[in-house]
């Protein structure tokens, strides 16, 4: 289907931004992804295009250090963001990192939607909720993914679910539906990459 083509057709790195002023101009339909280091970010946009070392994953959390831009066919843009929360790397490029991080999620006109990774065995935690408030008030529809879905006991499951599903009540600016993905598995990846399709 067209949100397949799209995502497996052409995909480029086009830039990697260390400051405000140095973001493309914003006329295309642009989403991104955010969450906590080392939860899944990178990883989901390789999924995403099936492109293994496009967006540079590691198990390092901190891998992820600028803005990066990836053009999606001639009219999108994804962006792979420096994740928060612990980072192995030295206080002060994480403090310059996590500034850069904060405009770009509050300044951003064509930002279309936010994605707000969350890893599944963990749940929304009050660094998630901090960045949550931050959309909140700059109106930037964010939606929460759930990643490393594998990895979720059965157990678990549920309850989880009902903690993300408690906590977003409390989110304007949250879009109700939670996407469940493995990057390992492919769960979830064709919905998400039919969201992203999708946005006008
Ligand atoms: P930073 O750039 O450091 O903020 O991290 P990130 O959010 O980009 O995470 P990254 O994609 O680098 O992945 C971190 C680790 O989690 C890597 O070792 C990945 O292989 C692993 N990982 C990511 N997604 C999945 C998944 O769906 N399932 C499993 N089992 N592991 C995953
Ligand atoms: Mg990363």
């Amino acid at each position: 289907e067209a949100a397949r083509k799209l995502f497996l057709g052409e995909v480029d790195f086009l830039k990697g931004v260390v400051a405000m002023d140095g973001l493309p101009p914003d006329d295309r339909i642009e989403v991104c992804f955010a969450g906590r280091s080392n939860v899944g970010k990178s990883s989901l946009i390789n999924a995403l295009t099936r492109r293994k070392g496009l967006a540079r994953a590691s198990n390092t959390p901190g891998r992820t250090q600028e803005i990066n831009y990836f053009q999606l066919g001639s009219e999108r843009y994804l962006v792979d963001l420096p994740g928060y929360g612990f980072a192995n790397a030295p206080v002060a490029v994480v403090a310059k990192w996590q500034a850069l991080l904060k405009n770009y999620l509050a300044g951003r006109q064509s930002l279309r939607r936010a994605f707000v990774l969350v890893d599944f065995r963990h749940g929304i935690k009050p660094v998630d909720e901090e960045i949550m408030t931050l959309l909140d008030r700059s109106a930037v529809t964010f939606q929460v993914v759930l990643t490393k879905a594998d990895k979720v006991k059965d157990k678990d499951y549920d309850k989880t679910l009902a903690q993300v599903r408690e906590k977003l009540s409390k989110h304007p600016a949250a879009y109700p539906e939670i996407v469940l993905t493995s990057s390992e598995k492919g769960d979830g990846i064709p919905t998400l990459r039919a969201i992203i399709a999708g946005l006008t």
